[in-house]
């Protein structure tokens, strides 16, 4: 199977993995597929090629400038697309309101998109000046403002230690506390490299401070143990979950609820008697995760540090 339309960069967006991701979802025509995280629609038109004539995609994503794009990417398969301005934890609701009460497969291509990061006014990068942001749904109030300047500095050290795994994170924390009020990114990326040590491996200092207010302003790992809990409930047997993970954080809690959720018992190991009535749902299909070729990563650097798991919903008891 290949599909070849997603593969080149769709509206500036080039879809990481694209040709490991459509075979890792098993897609046949006729099937019922979400894409929790459409973006600019790249995975989401190699899915409906791939299931052609009559396979249906729900694609979902938190942005409306995002599904913008992917409406106008996914124009010519028609009615065979809905788009609905969703997080993916809300996909059991999405799919009932489709008629649908089990699909075929789910893809989370979890992160934000190039033009999310390119777009200065979004906030999230430190390369562009722009507002103190960092929003991907723009409906929500809570922007990274609130965190940088109003946020008690020991909540904002944590926030930046857990989320960045910064080892700075205290310093960083008192700098900007000491530099408020600070209005837009740059400002907040020279306080954050005014506390750096140099630079690390060739990544900006700023990196993993602003990797962990993004994460803290979209709850994104919260959003990510729900959206995988749900997506279990919703699989058909033999059904497909493909997540690709830009970070260990996230990385860690897919391997971990996959681990889980391949187990029958998931008691203490010094418990001798299961009490946990767990069943195993679903069969890990990818014992370490797949990563990019060097051939993907020169062509998008974007990809380096992609990880693609995938598991199988097993039958149900
Ligand atoms: C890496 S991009 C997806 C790119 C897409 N696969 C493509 O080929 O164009 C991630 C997208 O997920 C969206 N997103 C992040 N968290 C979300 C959530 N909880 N629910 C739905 N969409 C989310 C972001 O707005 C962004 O558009």
């Amino acid at each position: 199977m290949s599909a070849s339309s997603g593969a080149v960069s769709a509206n500036g967006h080039t879809p990481v993995l694209y040709q490991n991701v459509l075979n890792a979802l098993n897609l046949h025509a006729g099937g019922h597929y979400i894409d929790g995280t459409v973006g600019a629609g790249g995975h989401a038109a190699g899915i409906l090629e791939c299931s052609s004539p009559d396979g249906r995609l729900l694609g979902l994503d938190r942005d409306p400038n995002a599904l913008e794009l992917a409406g106008f990417r996914l124009e010519p398969f028609g009615d065979r697309v809905s788009l609905r301005h969703a997080s993916y934890t809300a996909m059991r609701d999405e799919a009932f309101a489709q008629g649908w009460d089990r699909v075929d497969a789910i893809l989370l291509d979890l992160g934000l998109s190039s033009m999310q990061l390119e777009d200065a006014k979004r906030g999230f990068s430190f390369r562009f000046d722009g507002p103190l942001d960092m929003r991907f749904d723009p409906e929500v109030d809570f922007m990274a403002d609130e965190l940088v300047n109003h946020m008690p500095q020991n909540e904002l050290a944590d926030v930046i230690k857990r989320y960045g795994e910064e080892p700075r994170a205290r310093a960083i924390a008192e700098a900007i506390v000491q530099a408020r009020p600070l209005r837009t990114t740059l400002e907040l990326a020279d306080v954050i490299a005014s506390k750096a040590t140099g630079k690390r491996k060739g990544i900006h200092p700023a990196t993993r401070t602003f990797q962990a207010l993004r994460i803290a302003v979209n709850d994104e790992l919260n959003a990510l143990k729900a959206g995988l809990e749900t997506a279990v409930g919703l699989l058909s047997p033999g059904g497909r979950l493909v997540v690709i993970s830009f970070h260990s954080l996230e990385d860690r809690i897919v391997k971990r609820f996959f681990r889980r959720e391949s187990q029958d018992c998931i008691c203490p190991p010094e418990q001798l008697i299961c009490c946990c009535e767990h069943a195993a749902t679903l069969r890990i299909l990818t014992k370490r995760p797949i990563r990019p070729e060097s051939d993907e990563i020169s062509l998008n650097p974007r990809a380096r540090s992609a990880r693609l798991r995938v598991a199988e919903r097993l039958s149900m008891a």
